[in-house]
């Protein structure tokens, strides 16, 4: 699945994708661990990138999971775009238009929000509209997972959710935590 012309993209683009390289196996491993595919069948994931944390979704996906993506860059929205598999819907959009994109599909709240947003370098604003929107949108007992390399954001979760934990992995370059926020 990585490609050099992966980093390539992530390097070219670092002002808004925030990192050199994909994530690690072992951090999207952890990143997915609370969530229950077997009755989950709604999730949204945010900045996507190359596809390598949807595409261990889709691979342990119920048949009848939908799973919408945002993607704020059009390469790499255009790249998932060609993943051919009846749950994926890509949209090259902000993650702040959630609500918006799940009208069009007609869908209600969500079961989890998966994360991969450089939260960060996201301006404050943005950051705020997109964390409100995440809780908005997930269902009571919904969750909110995202990855960070540092805890910048923390004390931006904890009052939005009833319940945030935190992991550590080092075995991503660069080693990151990772939030597992329940609404
Ligand atoms: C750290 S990369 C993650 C890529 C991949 N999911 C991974 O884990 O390796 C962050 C991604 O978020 C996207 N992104 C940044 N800001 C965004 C926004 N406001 N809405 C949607 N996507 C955004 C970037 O274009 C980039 O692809």
């Amino acid at each position: 699945m990585f490609q050099f012309s992966d980093s390539i993209k992530l390097i070219k683009n670092i002002k808004t994708t925030g990192t050199i390289a994909p994530s690690s196996k072992v951090l999207i491993k952890d990143l997915l661990r609370p969530i229950d595919f077997e009755s989950t069948r709604c999730i949204v994931e945010l900045g996507p990138g190359n596809g390598c944390v949807t595409a261990a979704l889709l691979g342990r996906m119920h048949p009848e999971c939908q799973l919408i993506c945002l993607e704020l860059n059009d390469e790499f929205a255009a790249q998932l775009g060609n993943i051919v598999d009846p749950r994926l819907h890509v949209y090259n959009a902000c993650a702040t238009s959630i609500r918006k994109i799940l009208d069009e599909n007609k869908l209600d709240l969500v079961d989890h929000v998966v994360s991969s947003l450089p939260l960060s370098i996201i301006d404050d604003a943005t950051v705020n509209q997109i964390l409100a929107t995440v809780r908005a949108n997930l269902r009571p007992g919904g969750g909110f997972q995202q990855f960070q390399y540092s805890l910048a954001n923390y004390g931006d979760m904890k009052p939005l959710f009833s319940n945030v934990k935190l992991r550590f992995t080092l075995r991503n370059m660069p080693p990151a935590f990772v939030y597992d926020c329940v609404k």
